[in-house]
């Protein structure tokens, strides 16, 4: 499960760059007070690509504490992010704590900690930090987590930005029949308790989080930042029509040979390289409003 998440995550990772908004990362550094180095957390980091996206993007003195349940994702931040830095010509180092890359103004370490993030009763971990940061997670947790959440960011003062969450809109082109079937299954299955807090707020979750962020005082802003996958993506859209796949056939084991039809047509479009699929998400920052 962990290595094909850590493929699936090495996939994504260009697309998901593409889709992201600047400007949004632009507005939150705008509203951000800090002497000394930003102190930044990164919740569910994956193998780190939050972190080098923001990496160039942010005050050159950066201390992150990245955090994921996974060892060997963690591990991979590591090797990721040496690889990243190399490839820039970075000075890279590794530190007892994990990683330090640095580069003209750039001054950025990196402490990596393996946590399951099911609850967030860890004063400490937020205490401190200017930003909070995640991406691709929003969708997994539920409506309690993000309220708790809201209230940890207050309670530190930080800004917050949340990358890439789904928000149950997708395109498939050429059309198949059961396009919609499958979405609306995904979407369903999206709503199940992914251990993030209880049901996950699913494709609904940046309503609520701007809902719980904007109750906290924060003033919220959204960017649309969808994926648009064609035929250089091949890869990454074969991997998303067999997950949907799966995810669909869970929900409705009824259907299995349908779905799987469905899923061998997709698939026959892509391979072909006359299929593209337009995913959803929005981008979300906020920070407390200045009373
Ligand atoms: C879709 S991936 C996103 C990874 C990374 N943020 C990125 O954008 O590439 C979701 C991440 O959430 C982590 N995760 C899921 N449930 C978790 C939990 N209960 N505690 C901590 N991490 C969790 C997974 O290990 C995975 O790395």
């Amino acid at each position: 499960m962990t290595d094909s998440l850590a493929d699936w995550l090495r996939l994504r990772e260009a697309a998901d760059w593409e889709a992201r908004s600047p400007r949004l990362v632009q507005q939150v550094v705008d509203t951000i007070a800090c002497d000394g180095p930003m102190q930044v957390l990164d919740l569910a980091t994956g193998t780190g690509s939050n972190v080098r996206y923001l990496a160039e993007r942010l005050p050159g003195r950066q201390r992150w504490l990245v955090v994921d349940r996974s060892p060997d994702l963690l591990a991979l931040v590591t090797d990721r992010t040496s690889s990243w830095g190399r490839a820039r010509d970075y000075q890279v180092d590794a530190t007892a704590m994990g990683l330090r890359v640095a580069h003209d103004s750039l001054d950025c370490e990196i402490e990596t900690r393996q946590r399951d993030l099911c609850d967030l009763n860890d004063p400490a971990m937020f205490a401190g930090r200017h930003l909070v940061t995640a991406s691709a997670l929003l969708d997994l947790v539920s409506e309690s987590w993000l309220r708790s959440l809201a209230a940890r960011c207050r309670d530190a003062g930080a800004a917050v930005l949340f990358a890439l969450t789904y928000i149950g809109e997708s395109v498939c082109s050429p059309v198949e029949a059961e396009d919609e079937l499958i979405r609306d299954l995904l979407n369903r299955h999206q709503h199940t308790d992914k251990g993030l807090g209880g049901v996950a707020a699913g494709p609904g979750a940046v309503a609520v989080a701007e809902r719980c962020f904007t109750e906290v005082g924060y003033q919220v802003h959204i960017e649309p930042t969808d994926w648009n996958l064609g035929s250089a993506q091949g890869d990454m859209q074969r991997y998303l029509v067999d997950d949907w796949a799966r995810a669909a056939g869970e929900l409705a084991p009824d259907l299995l040979s349908r779905i799987a039809s469905w899923r061998d047509r997709r698939r026959a479009h892509i391979d072909a390289g006359r299929s593209r699929i337009v995913v959803r998400h929005h981008d979300l920052a906020a920070w407390p409003s200045k009373s």
